[in-house]
């Protein structure tokens, strides 16, 4: 029988430990603001703005709503970027994918100050995570007191942020022991959100990480290998029993709304579970350590800024 990987009790760990912080910066007259940016009306994105909205609020991180039109123009997005990135009230920015697909992507993400990139994907952020240059937050001895140990030096010292999602899948596999050193970790999908960080974020861990997509002749053969799968489609039921070892960990990063709105992922939960050692449920396992993964960068990003700008620092 397999253990339940829920990423609630993680994530309520983290945002408390974020409100401490987020009031002790506050009691000092320092505000941390997060900018949040949504183009047009995607379901799926409205969902997510919202509830980063409420967490926001709960944590005491201050919100600056930028909503732009789905008709609105490449310069538009640019100029709310650039007007984003000099404001110093703002520490972090989100903004919410898919934008609408007349847009280029990687020409928005882009354009985000690295920063106050605290979702990771900019060029720079990802460039700096395959070169281990931000790969130092993996590796916090004690990442349950990380925020409370706040040295100048080490904050200062951050060059990019980790993607959230990635960074949440690797944080939840710690929170439960889960040892990734000398495994052979299979990773499905590539994007540049999930994937293929998530396999970097691994392999700098010191996991032997397999890369799959959709071009993968005989996944099976690849899964049944792997000590730890991590499955990140949003292809229902692409991981069944049959392709899953004995004791192997299962982590679900997929999210598929079915017509009734129940909300599955991309392994057959109940077949799978039966094998597996541990697994996470969706939802509720990795989707909630994301947005906690999102308040933690902010704050970390205010923090950075805070000990740039003292004079400690000048000394
Ligand atoms: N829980 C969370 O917080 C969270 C956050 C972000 C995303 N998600 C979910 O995670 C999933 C992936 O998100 P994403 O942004 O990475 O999606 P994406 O950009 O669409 O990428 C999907 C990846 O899956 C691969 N793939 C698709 N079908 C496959 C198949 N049959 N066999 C093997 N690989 C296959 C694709 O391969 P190719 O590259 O060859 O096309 C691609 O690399 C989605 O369901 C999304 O909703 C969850």
């Amino acid at each position: 029988m397999s253990i339940l990987m829920e990423g609630i009790s993680l994530a309520k760990e983290i945002k408390d430990r974020v409100r401490t912080e987020v009031q002790r910066l506050n009691d000092s007259g320092i505000e941390v603001g997060l900018a949040l940016l949504l183009v047009g009306d995607n379901p799926s994105s409205r969902q997510y703005y919202l509830s980063t909205l409420k967490a926001s609020k709960r944590v005491g991180i201050r919100t600056h709503e930028f909503r732009l039109s789905a008709d609105a123009s490449i310069n538009e997005i640019l100029n709310t970027i650039h007007q984003i990135n000099r404001d110093e009230r703002i520490n972090g920015l989100l903004v919410l994918f898919p934008l609408p697909p007349r847009i280029n992507a990687r020409r928005v993400v882009n354009e985000i100050s690295p920063e106050k990139d605290i979702d990771g994907l900019g060029a720079l952020s990802i460039g700096r995570l395959s070169a281990d240059e931000s790969t130092f937050q993996l590796f916090q001895s004690d990442s349950k007191n990380e925020t409370e140990s706040n040295p100048c030096i080490r904050l200062s010292g951050i060059t990019g942020f980790l993607p959230c999602t990635p960074y949440g899948v690797v944080r939840l596999l710690e929170y439960y022991d889960v040892p990734l050193r000398g495994k052979h970790a299979v990773v499905i999908g590539k994007s540049l959100a999930v994937g293929k960080p998530l396999s970097m974020m691994l392999l700098a861990k010191d996991a032997t990480v397999t890369v799959c997509h959709k071009e993968t002749a005989d996944l099976g053969r690849i899964t049944r290998q792997a000590d730890i799968i991590c499955s990140a489609t949003g292809v229902r039921g692409l991981i069944t029993r049959e392709m899953v070892k004995e004791g192997a960990v299962i982590v679900d990063i997929g999210i598929n709304v079915l017509k009734s709105g129940k909300i599955v992922g991309d392994v057959e939960f109940d077949g799978v579970k039966e094998k597996a050692s541990f697994i996470t449920p969706v939802p509720g396992g990795v989707g909630p350590v994301t947005i906690a993964m999102l308040l933690e960068n902010t704050l970390m990003s205010a923090m950075r800024n805070e000990a740039l700008n003292s004079p400690f620092q000048l000394s």
